[in-house]
């Protein structure tokens, strides 16, 4: 098992090839395509009467990184990283710990297990990508038409289980949930490699999610893969990102700096939207494939595209929720420090086109050094709700706060965290794959229904009012020097200097007005994010019970943990919350011995959880 750490995965590490060596065959013009027969169309003409609105059930979820493969032959030897050829151990239900990605009976019987415990809790579907096997194989190299075979296959599925039929005569299902897609590294070919759109894939893929894709989105989205679903009308969007252009690995682009770059039209386009949903008192759930991750020992996004993504979720901290990804495997969480997006340095940071080879736990090892970081806690006060308790004992006290050291220290903690939510940070989730790199998972989350227990679910085809699409409509410009962190400074210069210094083709959103309160991130609110309990299924057991099994096996998923356990106890999901799980984790290394236990307990707790409970953690370090 041990070994298994050492390995990279593929999706993840595969260095970026030089674009004049890419064989990639052009694509068959699309108005020949022929819809495939299962694909049943959604008829956005038909009126639909009959389903009634129903109510939210306050869960989502969330599940990511399919890698269905028709190749797959249970008894072949995992040792190659396909599960194609020769005589092994390769499982029934897929092969738990290694690289071999997901016969289709486990995607099967994932989707019957979904509908026969979770579908009736379910208010909409964050799906984020990587529906088609990786191109692990010299011997059956992947083709254009197998990857859009693989992700027809997975959007059916999602049609038999959420399709309504209405009546014999309207025989064009809908969904009775909105399901929201995104492209994975490995919808496309050669994998990683995404052009500007429109292109062929963004044309193909218009069709297989048109049951998806919201009717007034289908532009936006073939123009660069993007989309906005609004699936809780007036209320709630998931923007749908399209992170192929934020790859490092993407040899195609260049970056979120350059207004030619897709990845600069992508920021304007997701400002836009922003800016819409703010003005329209609307929240935001952003989703992606590849994670944000950034850390000495791997870096995801170009640099400029990390830029630009922490200031907007900073600017728009009153309206995103929280943002969902996929793509790494392993079940862990980022923080972005607004800190560290400085406007005035968007500049080409130039990363040198290696992605390090690095283990996943030198990964995490990484992440728990940059929490060690962390400002520190004042002793004795391991969340925010104490020291906020004890100022508020003070001021009942009538204590003058100079004379407390306590509560300068408190004081000075809560400034540098941004304040009391903990506003400078703003997270980013990444759930872990279906496919068995370990066990195979999915996530159910739960949100705060308070005020939405009446509101429908979007059920109609899902859409946002047309708005004009003007890039530029919004939005001030900032001064040369504005870094998050001189707020005052930017300040001065507003009121008369500074003015004619201005930074051409860079606009920083504005920040919600300074009386808004805190945002469903920061503040337990309507919409905020309770808890997720993240399910997996043991496939050494699974896979031992099926080559006994008399009928045809079935696979169950069970709970693997939740965020309001014993270890995590997180009391929601907002940004204070993870801040204080960070820390604790980065404490681990440094701490009195009889503080030692807990903190310790969470960091380990975290390795466990990234490998899903499939890696014996005693075994590391
Ligand atoms: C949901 O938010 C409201 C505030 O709007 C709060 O009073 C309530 O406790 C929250 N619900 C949960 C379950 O945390
Ligand atoms: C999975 O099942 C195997 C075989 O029954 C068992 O030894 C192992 O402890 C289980 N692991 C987890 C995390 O449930």
């Amino acid at each position: 098992m041990l070994s298994l750490l050492g390995l990279i995965t593929a999706a993840a590490t595969v260095g970026a090839v030089p674009l004049e060596q890419l064989q990639q065959k052009p694509l068959a013009p699309v108005d020949e395509l022929v819809p495939h027969p299962n694909h049943a169309q959604l008829n956005p003409n038909t009126p639909d009467t009959s389903t009634a609105a129903q109510s939210l059930t306050g869960r989502f979820l969330h599940i990511t990184d399919f890698h269905p493969d028709r190749y797959y032959k249970a008894g072949s030897s995992p040792d190659d990283g396909s599960c194609h050829h020769g005589k092994g151990e390769a499982g029934y239900f897929g092969q738990e710990g290694s690289d071999c990605d997901s016969p289709l009976v486990l995607v099967d019987e994932t989707f019957r297990w979904i509908k026969e415990n979770i579908k009736d809790d379910v208010d909409f579907v964050i799906w984020t990508g990587d529906s088609a096997r990786h191109d692990n194989d010299e011997k059956i190299p992947r083709d254009q038409d197998e990857i859009l075979d693989l992700n027809r296959y997975m959007s059916q599925k999602w049609i038999d289980l959420f399709g309504i039929r209405n009546s014999p005569d309207r025989s064009a299902p809908r969904l009775s949930v909105p399901v929201v897609p995104t492209f994975g590294n490995n919808d496309i070919l050669p994998h990683n490699i995404f052009r500007s759109g429109p292109n062929a894939w963004t044309k193909r893929f218009e069709q297989i999610w048109a049951d998806f894709i919201p009717e007034d989105q289908r532009h936006s989205f073939v123009q660069g893969g993007w989309f906005t679903s609004e699936v809780i009308p007036g209320k709630l969007a998931v923007i749908s990102l399209n992170t192929m252009y934020f790859f490092d690995s993407n040899s195609a682009v260049d970056g979120c700096k350059d207004q030619s770059e897709p990845g600069y039209e992508h920021m304007e386009w997701l400002r836009v939207q922003l800016q819409i949903l703010r003005e329209r008192g609307m929240k935001a759930i952003l989703m992606g494939h590849v994670a944000p991750a950034r850390s000495d020992e791997k870096t995801n996004w170009d640099e400029t595209c990390w830029q630009k993504y922490t200031v907007w979720m900073d600017r728009y901290r009153d309206v995103v929720v929280t943002s969902l990804y996929g793509h790494m495997n392993v079940d862990h969480f980022v923080l972005q420090d607004s800190h560290a997006a400085k406007v005035d340095e968007l500049s080409e940071k130039q990363s040198d086109g290696t992605v390090s080879a690095m283990s996943k736990s030198d990964y995490l090892v990484s992440l728990r050094g940059q929490w060690s970081d962390l400002p520190s806690v004042p002793s004795g006060l391991e969340s925010v709700q104490k020291m906020e308790d004890y100022l508020e004992a003070n001021k009942k006290k009538g204590k003058k706060s100079k004379e407390d050291k306590k509560e300068k220290k408190i004081r000075k903690y809560l400034k540098k965290i941004g304040g009391p939510w903990a506003e400078r940070y703003s997270v980013s989730l990444v759930s872990p794959s279906l496919v068995p790199n370990y066990f195979p998972t999915l996530r159910m989350v739960e949100y705060n229904l308070t005020g939405l227990e009446n509101v429908g679910l979007a059920v109609e085809s899902p859409s946002t009012p047309q708005q004009p699409f003007d890039l530029y409509q919004f939005g001030s410009q900032l001064d040369d020097d504005s870094s998050l962190e001189t707020e005052k400074k930017k300040k001065n210069k507003k009121k008369g200097k500074g003015k004619g210094k201005k930074k051409p083709g860079f606009k920083a959103p504005e920040p919600p007005s300074s009386t808004a309160p805190p945002g469903p991130a920061y503040s337990n609110q309507a919409l905020t994010l309770l808890s997720y309990t993240q399910y997996y299924a043991n496939l050494t057991r699974l896979n031992e019970e099926a080559s006994q099994a008399k009928g045809t096996p079935r696979m169950e998923f069970e709970v693997e943990y939740t965020t309001n356990d014993d270890v995590y106890e997180m009391s929601d999901l907002t940004v204070r919350s993870y801040l204080e799980l960070a820390t604790r984790i980065g404490e681990a290394g440094e701490v009195s011995a009889q503080k030692k236990g807990k903190v310790n307990a969470a960091w380990r707790a975290f390795l466990e959880r990234a490998f899903t409970g499939y890696v014996d953690v005693d075994e590391l370090d």
